[in-house]
């Protein structure tokens, strides 16, 4: 098992800022054996892809649409995202969910799309405050894991388990937090899933996370827009992995 380590730049990077990420990126990824990916805005895609193409580096969307083409203003399909050579496509993301108000039917139709053009999901997941304070976690969860993959095959799909109240907010969830929920998520689908942790993950927290039995590597938004930090958090996975080896 190798940590998978993403990074989820949101509205950041242009195609030129992109371009240098992964050439500085790169410059220390020698003997770096884990799964790295990142996930620029859709115009900074290309330049990423081929940034990346000699590299390990691979590359994803942070989302898309679920039809394959046509009268969508504003939209892109998992044909084109494969055809651009991205990899793995982020669907649900709390922000997708709340800011532009996605809802678990949608976000359904989404992952048969992006897994029928054979593109490998990030599905996010998490409980707002609100929820975990009145003890919601697992109800939540359990709802969101039925809804969105109904009648999906999970084979190919990786979950992100991101507590909104950690996201962005410099809140973590504490190791032991994050494990039991993705014990739970584990246990719910059977295992052989994919799971990672993500909200305000940072150098600092990463290893003691990704230590954690269940946390199969990390989603990182603020914290992977520069690639010294990104690095350092790919190296926190590295040294958990060799740990729980
Ligand atoms: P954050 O974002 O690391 O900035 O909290 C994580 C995410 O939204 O995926």
């Amino acid at each position: 098992m190798r940590p998978l380590v993403a990074g989820n730049w949101k509205m950041n990077h242009t195609p030129t800022s992109g371009e240098t990420f992964i050439k500085e990126l790169d410059g220390r990824m020698d003997k770096v054996d884990a799964d790295v990916v990142v996930f620029p805005p859709f115009v900074t895609i290309p330049r990423v892809v081929e940034a990346a193409r000699k590299t390990r580096i691979k590359v994803g969307a942070q989302n898309m649409f679920w039809k394959d083409k046509g009268a969508f203003t504003g939209e892109v399909s998992a044909e084109m995202l494969l055809d651009a050579g991205v990899e793995y496509v982020i669907i649900g993301h709390s922000e997708r969910r709340n800011i532009f108000g996605e809802s678990d039917e949608l976000i359904n139709l989404k992952l048969k799309s992006a897994l029928k053009a054979g593109l490998k999901p990030v599905l996010c997941i998490g409980e707002k405050l609100e929820e975990r304070e009145s003890g919601m976690t697992m109800d939540r969860i359990k709802f969101q894991l039925n809804a969105d993959l109904s009648g999906v095959d999970v084979e190919n799909i990786v979950i992100a388990y991101e507590p909104i109240w950690a996201i962005g907010t410099g809140r973590t969830a504490t190791p032991e937090q994050a494990e039991e929920v993705h014990g739970f998520i584990s246990e719910f689908l059977g295992g052989g899933v994919k799971i990672l942790y993500g909200g305000s993950v940072k150098p600092t927290n990463a290893y003691q996370l990704m230590v954690q039995p269940h946390i199969d590597g990390v989603l990182v938004g603020g914290a992977s827009l520069k690639p010294d930090t990104f690095y350092d958090i790919i190296l926190a996975g590295l040294k958990a992995f060799e740990e729980k080896r």
